[in-house]
């Protein structure tokens, strides 16, 4: 089966540095489809090319947040919801190409998260729906749910808001694409509480906590880290221009 991994993805100044590490981590990875959705009114061509590099199959396309839902870069991380309208994007290309798409399973990966490829071995034998722990998320080592002697889902550790249906992070889950074709109409919100993104999704696909197949060796091992590079303070503002016009990349040969 095939993995479309789906990274919303938007500019900063480490944008570039986040991209170019994930891509060597997925360029290692056999049959993987890339589906890069950049958070802007056009595709950068730049980022086009550390795509080709990997010589993976891609999808590179844009979406842009609503001006009134696009966060400032020295806003709080937790303000709005990131990355909706992106992975909605992302959601749509799959169900207008199905036809054409492999039998596999759907992975929302962010930029900045740290992958070991191991994880992307147990994402494989997904039937429905996977689950594992991340590590360094909602203050605690690991998130990771725990199961009851049969292997299935008893239920999770998060501290933070533990009472939501599906109390994990984005990176915590993979879905077989063929609950995205059978549930149309599920996509991410900005009409949902802060912090039910994943249980939305999850839901809205009628998947329950006893779906959920246990990976990563009974979710006892960390393939995941929910990592996130650090805001970086510049000296000098960056203009418009280097935005738009990617200036910035003073990309080495
Ligand atoms: C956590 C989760 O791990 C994310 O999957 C979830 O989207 C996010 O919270 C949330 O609450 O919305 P966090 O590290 O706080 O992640 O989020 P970011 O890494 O800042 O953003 C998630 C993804 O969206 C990244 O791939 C990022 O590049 C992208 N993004 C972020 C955009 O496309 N546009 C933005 O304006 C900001
Ligand atoms: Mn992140």
């Amino acid at each position: 089966p095939m993995i479309y991994f789906v990274t919303p993805t938007h500019f900063r100044p480490a944008q570039r540095a986040d991209l170019i590490r994930l891509s060597q981590t997925l360029a290692q990875v056999p049959n993987l489809h890339w589906i890069l959705i950049e958070d802007s009114d056009t595709t950068s061509p730049s980022i086009g090319e550390i795509l080709k590099r990997t010589r993976l199959q891609f999808t590179h396309i844009n979406a842009k947040t609503t001006s009134k839902k696009k966060m400032k870069y020295s806003d709080p991380s937790w303000k709005l919801p990131r990355g909706v309208e992106q992975r909605n994007a992302a959601l749509h290309w799959i169900r207008t190409q199905f036809s054409s798409l492999r039998r596999g399973v759907l992975y929302f990966g962010d930029d900045d998260n740290t992958y070991d490829w191991r994880l992307f071995s147990e994402m494989r034998t997904i039937k429905k729906a996977g689950i594992w722990p991340v590590g360094i998320v909602g203050g605690l080592l690991a998130e990771a749910p725990t199961l009851f002697d049969n292997g299935s889902v008893s239920h999770f550790n998060a501290l933070w808001k533990p009472e939501r249906p599906f109390p994990i992070d984005m990176a915590a889950f993979a879905v077989n694409i063929s609950l995205i074709i059978d549930h149309p109409g599920v996509e991410f919100s900005y009409s949902v509480p802060r912090g039910y993104q994943e249980s939305h999704f999850l839901q809205g696909l009628n998947l329950e906590k006893f779906d959920l197949e246990a990976k990563a060796d009974l979710c006892t091992k960390v393939y995941v880290w929910h990592t996130r590079t650090e805001k970086s303070v510049l000296e000098k503002p960056l203009e418009e221009k280097v935005i738009n016009f990617e200036e910035a990349d003073f990309a080495p040969l």
